[in-house]
């Protein structure tokens, strides 16, 4: 395609370096130093760069633009469970980028322990052996149940899950999984294959081959789709669940379903891999999800709050015994940047967070505290609230369609509290605050969910 000068993207490298350095020096600006023009320069200049660089389409889906009549709402600034856009307006944050905030907004310590590492060396060489690197891994190793003890470092949640399918594959020798329906996994080709929703796949077909989605929390349907494979001679390599569907919805499974495929993998002799990209460290009220049932499953997968909510990381964990199969050749699956120094410091200083902070415990008791509140409020306003499930802070709020879905969400922006919830899909409106969310936060944000009721009238 030939580009003309007057597009928006045609080459100007003067342009491009002008730009450039008007962001980094506006980066470096102390805040209280930015100006009004400087700040409806980026609340303006993001809109447009949406719209010309990124894609349009997400303007026409964020509630930050769509409900907002002066300047879109434009992240910038944030601070445990507060978020303040380019112009200054606060915001209570119950969406928590949807289980990345499991330590809030800048959590000092692990800000000081990545902006330590950062003035050490924030890659590493790729020769020398790296500490951290290690060093996390036994840290995750000593926190995992069982006898989960090797792990490979990511960046993201679906790089998680691609390298445990790899890794499945390879040690079992077979190429097939089951997987969930309405299940996520991330959205890279692996992790795309598992996914249980068509919005998302069937443009994209074929994909892997030999994935079958079952019903989330049948484990008989689990079991008989085991039998089937064997019978037809189709081998499956393993099962990959979440331990409560998070983007479905916080939706649990009964109580029996992970000690079942436990269970159900043995027998068939197939992996169980627990993705616990958004249940992991803390989120629905244990360290990880499977604790609820103590099950042991033999790959875990992790990303989101890993990182501490400061920088990216995701990775993969195993027993000796099957990760004793990229031994031969440690090459097998690599990547240069993850597990990088700086986002090993971040997740090395989540983890004592975590721990010191008992933040699993303080995320079971916030979340019984507001799903008792909601049921509350749904004796009073029945014919808009259906009801909340979920665990710890992976709650979801059920409302009778999306259209009133959508209304509360939309009232509680207007009321400038976030959540998740978009036009086409608000039925289940979820709520992911950080773990440490100050229980006067989490009583405003129900303040403002009333008041959004009342006002429907
Ligand atoms: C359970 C689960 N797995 C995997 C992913 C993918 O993670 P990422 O978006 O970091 O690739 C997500 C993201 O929402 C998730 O919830």
């Amino acid at each position: 395609m030939t580009k003309t000068n007057d597009t928006p993207s045609s080459r100007d490298i003067e342009a491009a370096l002008s730009e450039a350095n008007k962001m980094v020096d506006l980066i470096k600006t102390p805040d209280a130093e930015v100006t009004d023009d400087e700040r409806r320069w980026v609340a303006e200049s993001t809109y447009q760069n949406f719209a010309d660089h990124i894609n349009k389409g997400f303007l026409e889906y964020r509630k930050s633009v769509t409900e907002t009549e002066d300047f879109a709402l434009t992240d910038w600034q944030g601070e445990g469970s507060i978020l303040k856009d380019v112009m200054g307006r606060e915001y209570i944050d119950m969406l928590g980028g949807f289980g990345l905030y499991t330590l809030g907004i800048r959590h000092p310590k692990v800000i000081a322990a990545v902006k330590a590492q950062l003035d050490r060396s924030p890659q590493y060489s790729q020769e020398m052996l790296d500490p951290l690197r290690a060093h996390l891994a036994k840290v995750i190793a000593k926190l995992t149940p069982g006898d989960i003890q090797y792990g490979f470092f990511a960046n993201s949640g679906t790089e998680a899950v691609d390298g445990a399918m790899k890794l499945a594959k390879l040690y079992t020798g077979e190429s097939g999984f089951i997987s969930t329906l309405k299940g996520f996994h991330g959205k890279s080709l692996g992790a795309l294959s598992l996914l249980g929703k068509a919005v998302f796949r069937k443009p994209l077909l074929p994909l892997l081959d030999g994935v079958r989605q079952v019903p989330f929390g049948d484990a008989d349907a689990i079991e008989q789709e085991l039998k089937a494979a064997k019978e037809v001679g189709d081998g499956i390599a393993g099962v990959v669940v979440e331990p409560i569907q998070g983007e479905a919805g916080a939706i649990e499974p009964p109580d029996d379903y992970w000690p079942r495929l436990r269970q159900i993998c043995d027998k068939y002799e197939v992996l169980l891999i627990a993705d616990e990209v958004q249940t992991g460290f803390g989120r629905t009220g244990k360290i990880f999800g499977v604790d609820h049932w103590g099950v042991t499953p033999d790959i875990m997968c992790f990303g989101k709050a890993l990182g501490g909510g400061v920088i990216a990381m995701s990775g993969f964990f195993s027993t000796a015994k099957i990760w004793k199969c990229l031994e031969p050749n440690p090459f097998m699956h690599t990547t240069t940047t993850g597990g990088n120094p700086v986002a090993c410091a971040a997740a090395l200083a989540q983890i004592t967070v975590l721990l010191e902070e008992g933040l699993a415990d303080q995320a079971a008791e916030k979340g019984e505290y507001i799903k008792k509140k909601v049921l509350e409020l749904k004796e009073k306003y029945p014919h808009i609230i259906k009801g909340i499930r979920g665990r710890g802070l992976l709650l979801g709020m059920e409302f009778p369609n999306d259209e009133i879905g959508y209304k509360v969400a939309s009232g509680l922006f207007s009321r400038n509290v976030l959540t998740a919830g978009t036009l086409n899909n608000a039925e289940t409106v979820r709520l992911e605050p950080a773990l440490n969310i100050p229980y006067e936060l989490i009583d405003e944000m129900l303040k403002r969910l009333e008041e959004t009721f009342e006002s429907f009238g």
